[in-house]
């Protein structure tokens, strides 16, 4: 096949409405970085672009969740996902947002394009109302049971259980969210896009053209879509968060989010453009771009048909790929924002990344474990233990192991330089490995640019296993021991170590796509600079010169403990909420509101209570529920052990203001000793807040 001319590769963009998880990153926005450093490794021209999804029901129903306004919500989101995306690593060339002027006029002349054309139908029709709120419920303001899978919280654009797209009339026993009442329906206007027409376009575009390149999982959906019947669909709302109409009928009415939000993908490339100062437009109208978007199965119908439709009507290229990914389940059970049943990326960052010790190898330990459980092709399953595991089994044991073996030899038996290659003296098992690099630059291509990233990745720590296996045939040091009779040995060992550091130099080229910061520890270690990780570069045996003089080994990865492990599965269930509609499941123990014995005044009156400030806070050593709180109450510092350890991170507490107990008798617990109690109140779920008085007051105020 022809090698396009240039790649604009999407992710897509997340609802600015709370914080994105790991299944997520796993499945639109993981993959998809790693297709693009491995572009770019290969010096393609390609522009990586997300943003913010900031319009659509979701926000103002988050608004009023946090009792703020639409604007502070997406204000407040965008910024935290931007920053999330950042610190894992994900290399967008832009971060764009769709409430950006330049997305709205984008998004209004598109509609402008197609109106003028006479490619939409305008009906007067039906739709739910709820007559308390005054108001039509669009999308996510009405709720119902999911006619496919009987979930009975399904919203009315889509089934967060089981992904499928539906329409509020689908919906059994529809309820209004604004209200808990039963919508009525009333007249409206709206445009719809008639997908019916299109479905000869369709049906030759998908099933035809793409029956041999795109995902099983992807096409399944569209076939279904198709064979179902395409009805027009409707591209505006009766709303009023979002880009207007732009249309003088039309008051009171704005675009539908997923007509505005793929256009998303558009603007985003217009300000890359405008930024980089570089021309946009090749990459959404020349046939030779190669477009991908990378999602999750629930965008697959708007990103496969609809978009598509209004792509081919508006003039531009169409997708070569739709990079659908299935749904990462969680310990068992599906991820769910609604049961917070997940592992946010800002969670694992304050857990993991933002930790002194070695945080920044955590990045690369989650990418790892995420891509290795990847659901390119089914439902795949996070577990901590499996994480564990990924991380000390194979990142550790092989991968790591390989190159620091690599290089302790070599300063063990070569003085810390690359030694040269004897090739008179090179055996079977020498030449084989060298065979190793080229096939494996191969079959890692190979996988990548058909989206299979697990596999590419299982080559590369094969790869590293098979280093380990000759270097073990080899046994080098056991050459060394004989130099004293064979000082021909030396030779032998230098053939073995100038490999293992070839392979160790290739693997940092492989592996960069994956994990791109280990990647760059490795070429610290080897003192050469970015250039070396070009992909021209791998399967190629001469990358560290003769003679060459090569830094200390540094630790790529460290091990995750067992009680990190046991720390995240207890915080996951503590965590977690049920919710209704959902397969019936116990509710959490409330605690019963049972009042103690009546005392008297004077017994109160024996407890000395002050406000304090938490100075400093830190886990105690094998005590899982436990931090150790320095607290300064204004005429005193002191120690004070806390049991809220499952509920705070350490760091996250500092600066707090308390209020203690203060004359409660001393008592000791793992060695240390605690003076003094913190007041704390806990909700029905087994939540924990401090109790503080309303504004600042000095530390040392009595309490009573
Ligand atoms: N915000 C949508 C979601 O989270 C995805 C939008 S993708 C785009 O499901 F194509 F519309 F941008
Ligand atoms: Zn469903």
């Amino acid at each position: 096949m022809q090698q396009p001319k240039r790649y604009l590769i999407t992710s897509a963009l997340p609802y600015a409405n709370g914080y994105k998880h790991i299944g997520h990153l796993a499945g639109a926005y993981l993959p998809a970085d790693t297709y693009v450093r491995y572009l770019r490794a290969q010096q393609r021209d390609v522009v990586f672009v997300c943003g913010s999804d900031e319009h659509g029901t979701a926000i103002p129903i988050q608004a009023t969740r946090e009792n703020t306004t639409p604007r502070a919500i997406i204000d407040k989101y965008h910024e935290i996902c931007r920053q999330n995306f950042e610190d894992l690593g994900i290399s967008f060339d832009i971060y764009h947002r769709t409430s950006e002027q330049l997305h709205h006029e984008t998004s209004q002349e598109f509609f402008t394009y197609l109106n003028d054309r006479g490619e939409f139908q305008v009906f007067e029709g039906e739709q739910y109302y709820d007559e308390e709120a005054k108001t039509f419920l669009a999308d996510r303001y009405i709720k119902g049971t999911c006619p496919n899978c009987g979930f009975t919280n399904a919203f009315g654009d889509q089934c967060e259980r089981c992904g499928k797209t539906l329409s509020p009339e689908e919906l059994i026993n529809p309820v209004s969210t604004l209200s808990g009442n039963t919508p009525v329906k009333r007249t409206t206007k709206h445009w719809y896009l008639p997908l019916d027409k299109h479905e000869p376009f369709l049906r030759k575009w998908i099933l035809e053209d793409h029956a041999n390149d795109w995902k099983i999982n992807v096409l399944g959906q569209c076939k279904s879509w198709i064979d179902g019947g395409l009805l027009p669909r409707a591209v505006t709302r009766d709303l009023d968060w979002g880009i207007k109409v732009p249309l003088p009928d039309a008051d009171g009415k704005v675009l539908y989010v997923w007509f505005d939000a793929p256009i998303g993908y558009i603007s985003a490339t217009k300000k890359w453009g405008i930024n980089a100062n570089r021309d946009w437009e090749p990459y959404w109208y020349d046939n030779e771009t190669k477009l991908v978007h990378f999602i999750g199965k629930d965008n697959i119908v708007f990103h496969s048909i609809i978009f598509p439709v209004m792509l081919h009507l508006h003039g531009n290229i169409l997708p070569s790929m739709v990079a659908g990914n299935e749904f990462m389940n969680l310990e068992g059970d599906k991820m769910s924002t609604s049961r917070n049943w997940k592992i946010d990326m800002q969670d694992y960052i304050d857990d993991f990344v933002k930790k002194e010790n070695g945080g920044e190898q955590t990045v690369d330990m989650l990418r790892y474990y995420l891509t290795q459980i990847a659901p390119e092709s089914k439902d795949s399953e996070f577990t901590w233990k499996g994480f564990q595991d990924a991380v000390n089994s194979e990142l550790v044991s092989v991968f790591a192991n390989f190159i620091n073996r690599a290089m302790v030899l070599m300063h063990k038996l070569t003085n810390g330089k690359v030694p040269r290659l004897h090739e008179d003296l090179l055996d079977d098992k020498d030449r084989n490995m060298l065979g190793e690099f080229i096939k494996a630059k191969q079959t890692i291509e190979d996988s990548i640019e058909n989206f299979r990233f697990r596999e590419g990745l299982f080559e590369v720590i094969e790869l590293s296993r098979k280093g380990n296996r000759y270097m073990q045939e080899k046994e080098p040091w056991i050459l060394a021991k004989n130099l004293g009779t064979n000082p021909e040995n030396q030779k032998l060992i230098d053939n073995c170590i100038h490999i293992c550091l070839q392979l160790s130099a290739n693997l940092a080229i492989f592996i960069n796509p994956w994990l791109p910061s280990t990647a760059k520890k490795m070429l610290h270690m080897f003192k050469v600079v970015d250039k070396m990780l070009l992909w021209e570069n791998a399967g190629k045996a001469k990358l560290l010169s003769p003679g060459y003089n090569l830094r200390e080994p540094a630790l790529l990865f460290r091990k995750i403990e067992d009680d990190e492990i046991k720390y995240q599965i207890e915080k996951l269930k503590n965590n977690s909420k049920p919710v209704s509609g959902s397969a019936p499941e116990e509710k959490p123990e409330t605690k019963k509101t049972e009042l103690k014995p009546e005392i008297v005044y004077d017994d109160f009156a024996k407890i000395s209570m002050f406000t304090g400030k938490i100075l400093t806070a830190a886990k105690v050593k094998k005590a899982d529920k436990l931090l150790q709180l320095e607290i300064d109450l204004g005429f005193e510092k002191r120690t004070i052990l806390s049991g809220i350890a499952e509920h705070f991170q350490p760091e996250a507490i500092i600066g707090q203001q308390v209020v203690v107990v203060a004359n409660l008798a001393p008592r000791k617990m793992k060695g240390i000793e605690s003076n003094g109690m913190i007041l704390m109140a806990e909700n029905s779920e087994g939540k924990l807040f401090f109790v503080q008085p309303v504004g600042e007051v000095a530390p040392g105020s009595s309490v009573s």
